[in-house]
C-alpha cells in the first residue's frame, strides 16, 4: 500500500484544495493530511477563519482522505514521514523546492496549484461583501 502525505492549513475548503487533495491519492492509496494547528498558524502570521477542529470536521469528510494528523511547527517532517512510512510528499507547486530535504526519505512531489482561487482571497472577498 503506498502512503502520500500532505499538508496544509485548508482554510474554508475550496476546489483548489479538493483538486489538490485528489491528486494526491490518485499518487497512492492512503492519503494522510498534516492539518496545521491554530498555534502553528499563529508562527506563520496565518489567521485561519475555522478552528483546527472544524478543519478538521470538514477534511474528515473529503473521501480522498483517510488520516488527518496535527502540523505543530516546521521541523515535524522528516519524523512524520519516517513514522507514517510515507512513500510520497506532495505539496503545490507554490511550494515548489522547499522540501527537497525531504528527498533522501521519499519521493517529493509538486503539483500545479490550481489558478484564481485561494483561502485568503475567499476571506478577503467575504470581508469586503460584509463592509460593504
Ligand atoms: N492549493 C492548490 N491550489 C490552490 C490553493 C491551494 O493546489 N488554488 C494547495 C496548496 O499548494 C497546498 C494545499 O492546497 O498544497 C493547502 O494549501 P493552503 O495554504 O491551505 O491553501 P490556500 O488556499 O493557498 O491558503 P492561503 O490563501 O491562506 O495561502
Amino acid at each position: 500500500m503506498k502512503r502520500v502525505l500532505t499538508y496544509g492549513t485548508f482554510d474554508v475548503l475550496h476546489y483548489g484544495h479538493i483538486n489538490l487533495l485528489k491528486r494526491a491519492k490518485a499518487l497512492g492509496d492512503y492519503l494522510i493530511v498534516g492539518l496545521s494547528s491554530d498555534e502553528f498558524n499563529q508562527i506563520k502570521n496565518k489567521q485561519s477563519f475555522y478552528t483546527y477542529e472544524q478543519r478538521k470536521m470538514i477534511l474528515e469528510a473529503c473521501r480522498y482522505v483517510d488520516l488527518i494528523i496535527p502540523e505543530n511547527d516546521w521541523d515535524q517532517k522528516i519524523k512524520d514521514v519516517q513514522e507514517l512510512k510515507a512513500d510520497v510528499f506532495v505539496m503545490g507547486d507554490d511550494w515548489k523546492g522547499k522540501f527537497d530535504f525531504l528527498k533522501p526519505y521519499c519521493e517529493v512531489v509538486y503539483l500545479p496549484r490550481t489558478l484564481d482561487v485561494s483561502s485568503t482571497k475567499t476571506k478577503q472577498y467575504l470581508k469586503e461583501k460584509m463592509s460593504a
